[in-house]
């Protein structure tokens, strides 16, 4: 869409999601460059490492041209400051997720004015779908093969 502009879809992909290929998909299309950044929550036990998880989601997007793959630590605004990113995206699944999305969107806006957030509602049909709900119905041997990108089902099936 708009021919220059760098967007960041961030989280921890622990593991990424059909969901997250979604708002991926979504998003690239309407920005010059969409960077995948991958951050550690230490509020969430993960279960690939970064080396894992970057490797997945480079397999997962490698149909899309303008998408980079990277991981980083520290704050997420301070990132974009540093690599002239403009747009933070993140998908919401439904209204339990949106009180959180908003208060780390106006946060990030009070850290740093010039960068926004876009939120996109993910397609209703991952509407359900979140890595902790995968990792958990993984344990019991569920078929989560419509739930995920191919390559993330044949490590989910390592790690059981
Ligand atoms: O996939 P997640 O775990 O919901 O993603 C949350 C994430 C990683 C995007 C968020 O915790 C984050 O931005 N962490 C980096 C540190 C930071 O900037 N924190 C302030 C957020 S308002």
């Amino acid at each position: 869409m708009n021919c220059k502009v760098k967007a960041i879809f961030a989280g921890s992909f622990d593991p990424i999601t059909n969901g997250h290929i979604d708002i991926i998909e979504r998003a690239s299309k309407m920005f010059h460059t969409l960077q995948i950044g991958i951050l550690i929550n230490p509020n969430k036990k993960s279960l690939f490492t970064i080396d894992e998880r970057v490797e997945l989601i480079k397999k997962s997007v490698s149909h899309i041209d303008n998408v980079e793959v990277i991981f980083f630590e520290g704050l997420l605004v301070e990132y974009c400051k540093q690599n002239d990113i403009k747009v933070l995206v993140r998908g919401v699944r439904s209204s339990a997720d949106v009180s959180y999305e908003l208060q780390m969107a106006h946060m990030n806006k009070e850290l740093c004015e010039d960068i926004e957030t876009i939120i996109l509602p993910t397609n209703t049909k991952y509407s359900f779908i979140s890595s902790s709900l995968i990792k958990e119905v993984l344990s019991f041997d569920a078929n989560i093969e419509n739930l995920v990108p191919r390559c993330v089902l044949e490590e989910l099936k390592k790690k059981r």
